[in-house]
């Protein structure tokens, strides 16, 4: 049974009552308050290690917010997702990604344990040079066509790992359908010794289509033929007949389903370019990572549930701070596309203003998340989370080094990333500005005046999460936190984590929007004018004639 909305809102009113009080507390004064509170606020999972205790947050807090998510049925309906039932009720579909990441003989369902054997073999292949070009010559680099949730799991996880990745064959991502990003890429390619994996659930999507074409035109100009295009160029999508209706051999395409969401989709044949840089071996870890954060957050006890929580947090903040944000921070360089990926997972998945049931909500849905790798972003935006006026809750994940630096670098990354959040918390009030300028020989009327720009009002939440060191287990196990939190906060917002709406609308208005540039670049006038408002007119009017200038200037 779901909670009624009605229901939903009376806890609502609660916690935002209490999210009020919370407000009044201090952060540093719960420490004062409660010397264990780093034990109790610590939580071990599949490897990682979380600490909230830097939320704004009491065990009283804690323990409603646990009421809230139990009353909520959070657990029945983990469990219900992964038992594979309809957890997607607008799409009417299943969202069982974890089925994907099953152990074989324990839950792995047939069909994906024969995709995995079918990625195994190709990937063996193509790594060990006896996947051959038309031309008989072995793969150097891979092109990865995709977006969305098509690309970012991939790439994520391809920069991480690349310390455990072959030399050979080199990985590339081409997502956007900006010419700029293929004219990049393909000057460091030999057509002959280059695979193309194009990836779409769906294989209907434009960017993913038009970059394709452009990569088979690149193909056939280098004199590949159509039948040798197969050794060259394969597929990845839940709708195999269009995939092969657009040319790709029905040999070379590998499967997932429609009960895999495109943004959980790493763990399926999507996951091919990571498979195909660190080896089945690398990517068998990955998928073995994200199982063991499924078995805890299947088995955990509520208050020591690390998604559990991270949800519950990420609720609690949208309470505290209704215009706050989540900032994402790795202190870890190879996890730089992280925050990019986790703006699809949470964003795309939680950036909803309706229930599941389609009545409006009347609280708070998906934060805007963002981030950057420290410590590059204690140099650019960290200024504004320590005095801008809002206050931004931010999530600092840690990895250790995978070997010791002998210039003591990984110590200053560390180190960094603790005076951070310590930072955050503790500020530096107008006396102790004042005390550390006069100490510094500032007279007293001067050190009186610049106190006002150096004070910092601490008292701002952060996380911490440490995930050992970084590699396929590990980043499988992250990458599974995130999404079990993603999809635990809907539960608790009363949404549907599962369907993306909200980008159909502006992919519809494009297609006439671009029949209409076409036209005007034709200086095809009539055909040009469009139904659309007189802002969309006078841009396709703008951008038309700039368009037809450069043709002119080409052809001159
Ligand atoms: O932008 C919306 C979206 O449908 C995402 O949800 C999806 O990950 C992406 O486009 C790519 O879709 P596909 O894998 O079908 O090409």
């Amino acid at each position: 049974m779901r909670m009624r909305f009605e229901e939903r809102q009376d806890w609502m009113a609660r916690l935002v009552i209490r999210a009020a009080q919370a407000r009044r507390q201090s952060i540093a004064g719960y420490f004062a308050a409660d010397p264990a509170r780093v034990s109790a606020f610590g939580i071990e999972a599949a490897g990682l290690y979380l600490d909230i205790s830097r939320q704004r947050l009491s065990l009283a807090d804690r323990e409603l917010l646990l009421a809230y998510a139990q009353a909520a049925g959070v657990t029945r309906r983990a469990a219900a997702m992964v038992a594979g039932e309809i957890v997607n009720p607008t799409e009417g579909r299943a969202a069982w990604h974890t089925a994907l990441r099953a152990a074989p003989g324990a839950g792995q369902p047939p069909e994906v344990a024969e995709c995995l054997s079918r990625m195994r073999a190709l990937a063996e292949a193509v790594r060990q040079g006896a996947w051959r070009g038309e031309r008989g010559e072995a793969i150097a680099d891979v092109v990865c066509v995709g977006i969305g949730g098509s690309h970012l799991g991939p790439q994520l996880a391809c920069e991480a790992l690349v310390s455990e990745a072959a030399p050979r064959p080199r990985i590339h991502f081409l997502s956007n359908v900006d010419p700029a990003a293929w004219d990049a890429l393909h000057p460091q390619l030999d057509p002959h010794r280059t695979l193309g994996v194009v990836a779409s659930k769906s294989w209907r999507t434009l960017e993913t289509a038009r970059n394709m074409a452009a990569l088979v035109d690149w193909l056939d100009a280098a004199g590949i033929s159509p039948q040798g295009r197969a050794r060259h160029l394969i597929g990845v999508t839940a709708a195999p007949a269009l995939a092969a209706a657009s040319g790709i051999d029905p040999a070379g395409i590998f499967p997932f389903w429609e009960w895999v969401g495109g943004r959980y989709s790493l763990w399926s044949a999507i996951g091919l370019p990571v498979m195909l840089a660190v080896g089945p071996q690398g990517f068998d870890a990955l998928l073995a990572g994200a199982r063991a954060m499924d078995t805890h957050m299947m088995t955990a006890p509520p208050a020591a549930n690390m998604p559990l929580t991270t949800a519950l947090v990420a609720l609690w903040n949208r309470l505290l701070e209704p215009g706050g944000t989540e900032v994402v921070v790795p202190y870890c360089e190879p996890l730089r596309r992280l925050p990019a990926y986790l703006q699809q997972l949470q964003m795309e998945s939680n950036g909803k203003s309706v229930s599941s049931e389609g009545t409006p909500i009347a609280w708070p849905s998906a934060a805007v998340t963002w981030g950057a790798p420290g410590t590059d972003a204690q140099h650019s935006f960290f200024q504004a989370l320590h005095q801008g006026t809002d206050v931004h809750p931010v999530e600092f994940i840690l990895a250790l080094p995978d070997r010791p630096d002998r210039h003591r670098r990984d110590e200053a990354l560390l180190a960094n990333a603790i005076a951070q959040a310590q930072a955050l918390m503790q500020g530096r009030s107008r006396e102790a500005v004042i005390a550390a300028l006069e100490a510094g020989g500032l007279p007293a009327d001067d050190a009186a005046s610049q106190a006002a720009h150096r004070v910092h009002p601490g008292d701002r939440p952060s996380s911490m999460l440490l995930i050992g060191k970084l590699e396929a287990r590990s980043l499988g196990a992250l990458i599974a936190l995130y999404e079990h939190k993603t999809v635990m906060l809907a539960w608790l917002l009363g949404i549907n984590p599962f369907d993306q709406w909200g980008v159909e609308l502006g992919k519809q208005m494009a297609a006439p929007i671009e029949a209409a540039l076409g036209a005007q670049r034709r200086g095809d006038v009539a055909s040009a004018d469009t139904a659309a408002d007189p802002a969309t007119r006078a841009w396709i009017a703008r951008l038309g004639s700039a368009l037809r200038a450069i043709d002119d200037d080409a052809t001159r």
